[in-house]
């Protein structure tokens, strides 16, 4: 008798759970040296506005009497590494973590022009395991990552385990836009803009066709803060970007 394979969403297509990784690190793999300026070009740069809304949300320390650690998961080429590192002023100490060796190679080659590029350090890991210790960071950041994880529930669990009490836990994320005009508007800049964008930059349209699709497939941000939740986080709450486009969800570990 065969076990009924527990399946997932790969874009619109349902692939088994254990085979959703090796497909989301070849669109990785094959976009990382155009990975930054394809975020620029999709999104006229408003990513960058979202990111520093979630830094700012964030804030940092600039001083204190111990190290503040920062894992920044899926940390890809450390857009969010770097707005930590310069809001703390050089003083927080952030980990930029993913799985996938390289965005973490584009992040690496990048910190060496930051103004205190020392104070980050690059770990390949998968954030369903992660190799830290229980307690061990002040605040955990995932910007555009969560979404393309498999097991999400594990992953929320991996970012409880190592934050200390105390700690903040700040997820970036697209959502479902909202507002009705900017709705059709989106579908249509997603289906007809984006894949053929990504083509023209990248030489390959299929990873932008799956990040359309992740986009859609994600849970709503009542159903996403509902995981958060689950995983133990306490007073969790969600902002709404640009009508929705984006979200940035917040918690605690109390
Ligand atoms: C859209 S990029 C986001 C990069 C960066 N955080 C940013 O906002 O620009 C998504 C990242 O998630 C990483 N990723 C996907 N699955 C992962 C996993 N299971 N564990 C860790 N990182 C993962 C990918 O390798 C990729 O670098």
């Amino acid at each position: 008798m065969t076990e009924a394979r527990e399946t997932t969403h790969f874009g619109e297509q349902t692939v088994a759970l254990e085979d959703k990784q090796g497909l989301v690190n070849a669109v990785f793999h094959g976009v990382a040296d155009r990975y930054d300026l394809m975020n620029d070009l999709m999104s006229g740069g408003v990513h960058r506005l979202w990111k520093d809304a979630m830094v700012a949300r964030l804030a940092p320390p600039k001083t204190g009497s111990r190290p503040y650690r920062v894992l920044d998961m899926a940390g890809g080429t450390g857009d969010i590494a770097e707005r930590i590192i310069n809001a703390s002023a050089g003083y927080a100490e952030v980990t930029v973590s993913d799985i996938n060796s390289d965005m973490l190679r584009v992040g690496a080659e990048r910190a060496k022009k930051w103004r205190f590029g020392g104070q980050a350090n690059f770990v390949e890991a998968n954030a369903e395991e992660l190799p830290f210790e229980d307690e061990s960071f002040d605040a955990y950041t995932i910007a555009f990552g969560i979404r393309n994880v498999p097991r999400i529930e594990k992953a929320l669990g991996e970012a409880f385990r190592v934050l200390k009490r105390g700690g903040r836990f700040l997820c970036l994320e697209f959502s479902q836009v909202d507002l009705p005009g900017l709705d059709r508007v989106y579908d249509t800049f997603s289906d007809r803009v984006i894949p053929p964008m990504g083509k023209l930059v990248t030489g390959d349209s299929q990873p932008y066709q799956y990040l359309v699709e992740s986009i859609r497939k994600f849970p709503t941000p009542a159903a996403f803060s509902a995981m958060i939740a689950a995983a133990g986080f306490r007073r969790v709450t969600h902002t709404a970007f640009s009508g929705n486009i984006a979200a940035l969800h917040g918690a605690w570990k109390l």
